[in-house]
């Protein structure tokens, strides 16, 4: 496996980080996930540019230009020859000392995985996936922005060892004020009377990628959709419910804190949405096209 790691391309045993790197010191850095569908990168326009706002929120000036991003993401899948798959991008704040001061780490660490990937087993899209709602609250928005999508996700495995230990492997978490937010790796939806509902995302949700294409489809197939506050009461009395993230594309929901939800079993509007997206990633994205061949991101 050849992987990127600043400016180099080079072998898996020979792609070393620092011990001093800020990255795995602190979780102080930034990163995306991204999908890769026959032969072509889903979205990698809008993941570049959520990797290029997390950054500067936490005021990490990433070296490299989007063009040259997207060069390196195309070719990583190209060395590797990943047609379907997924892609790992991350930024961190680089190698500094043993002190917090992040301003003394002279230059990012860039590094881009393609490998191959399967989040959930193939059951969970045929049968639901059960949901427990963890007791780990999601972050403060005032601490840190849940919008920004860092190498901090403490907080969402803490969440993620609870649903674990109750015997599933999702968990919902609730914001400090009691509403749903999003689960530890993907956003939620509801779909109650025929729309679709999430939690906005100052209630402590990710900008999904993934989330912006459920409305985009939404709106394709005619539904209704919009934020709005959820309370767990809303999930576990709601027609349908399911997961979006870029990993786990659209997963249906059959159990939430052992109520079943609607009939228990994959609902006919979650199930046209999977379908719709599955549609679309197979036809839409950026091209990984051989060198002296390629384009922007689309
Ligand atoms: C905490 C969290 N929420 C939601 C998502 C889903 O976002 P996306 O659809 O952009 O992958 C992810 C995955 O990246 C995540 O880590």
């Amino acid at each position: 496996m050849k992987i990127f790691l600043d400016g180099k391309y080079v072998s898996q045993d020979e792609a070393k980080i620092s011990v001093f790197d800020h990255g795995l010191l602190y979780g102080d850095g930034v990163f995306e996930g991204i999908r890769v569908y026959n032969g072509k990168i889903f979205r990698l326009d809008q993941h570049l540019d959520r990797l290029s706002a997390s950054a500067k929120a936490i005021m990490l000036n990433i070296s490299m230009t989007k063009k040259e991003l997207v060069e390196v993401c195309c070719e990583t899948c190209r060395l590797n020859g990943v047609r379907d798959g997924y892609i790992r991008l991350v930024v961190t704040r680089g190698v500094g000392n043993l002190g917090l001061d992040p301003f003394k780490c002279r230059k990012p660490t860039v590094f881009v995985i393609a490998d191959k990937i399967e989040l959930y087993p193939g059951k969970v899209y045929r049968n639901g996936i059960e949901l427990i709602t963890a007791a780990t609250q999601r972050v403060h928005p005032a601490a840190i922005s849940p919008s920004i999508k860092s190498l901090n996700y403490l907080n969402n495995i803490l969440a993620k060892i609870e649903a674990i230990h109750a015997g599933t492997i999702e968990a919902i978490m609730l914001n400090h004020s009691g509403y749903v937010a999003e689960c530890t790796g993907d956003n939620l939806f509801i779909v109650r009377g025929g729309r679709l509902e999430t939690p906005p995302v100052s209630d402590g949700a990710l900008v999904g990628i993934t989330r912006a294409v459920v409305f985009e489809l939404a709106s394709k197939l005619k539904l209704a959709a919009g934020e709005t506050h959820l309370t767990r009461y809303d999930l576990m009395t709601a027609d349908e419910c399911f997961l979006t993230g870029t990993a786990a594309e659209i997963v249906p929901v059959s159990k939430i804190d052992c109520r079943p939800v609607g009939t228990g079993k994959p609902g006919s509007v979650t199930l046209k949405l999977m379908a719709e997206f599955h549609k679309l990633t197979r036809t839409e994205g950026t091209p990984i096209l051989p060198v002296g061949k390629r384009v922007a991101a689309k």
